[in-house]
């Protein structure tokens, strides 16, 4: 499905000013199904459950874990989406707060990449069925 040779580098791989750190937003307001009134919402659940996972591990954080509204992904929640600088993006949806460990395993796969492209037999299983789009980096100035 990714194919490197696509890629829209903004950023070279190697490159020392590309911050080593990427965000994973996720939608607190994702209710999965659930009845409105349901609190904490499946989405919060899911942030906690990642902010608990990464508070386990004993390097130093390559994921910052950040708190977003919506992520227009209402209908496939709970949704996150992966960034980070000169890498592609990706946006994933049905995700529990089950998978926190699997999801947050993941984004350190990517925060090991220069251009966000893992590649897919080793993506989790949660990357590969959950994908909703992907987003190439900007382009550098000329
Ligand atoms: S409420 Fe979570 S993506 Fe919209």
């Amino acid at each position: 499905m990714d194919d490197p040779t696509q890629a829209a580098p903004s950023q070279r791989p190697g490159d020392a000013s590309v911050d080593p750190t990427v965000t994973l937003h996720v939608c607190v307001n994702c209710l999965a199904g659930a009845d409105r009134d349901t609190s904490p919402r499946p989405g919060a659940r899911l942030h906690q459950a990642l902010l608990e996972a990464q508070q386990q591990q004993d390097q130093p954080p390559r994921v910052r874990i950040v708190a977003a509204e919506c992520l227009s992904n209402c209908n496939r929640g709970c949704s996150a989406a992966l960034s980070g600088a000169g890498r592609w993006s990706y946006v994933y949806g049905d995700l529990t707060e089950a998978a926190a460990a699997e999801l947050l395993a993941g984004a350190g796969q990517y925060a090991a990449t220069d251009d966000g492209l893992v590649p897919w037999r080793e993506r989790p299983t949660i990357f590969r069925k959950g994908v909703i789009a992907r987003i190439p980096p900007p382009p550098q100035p000329a």
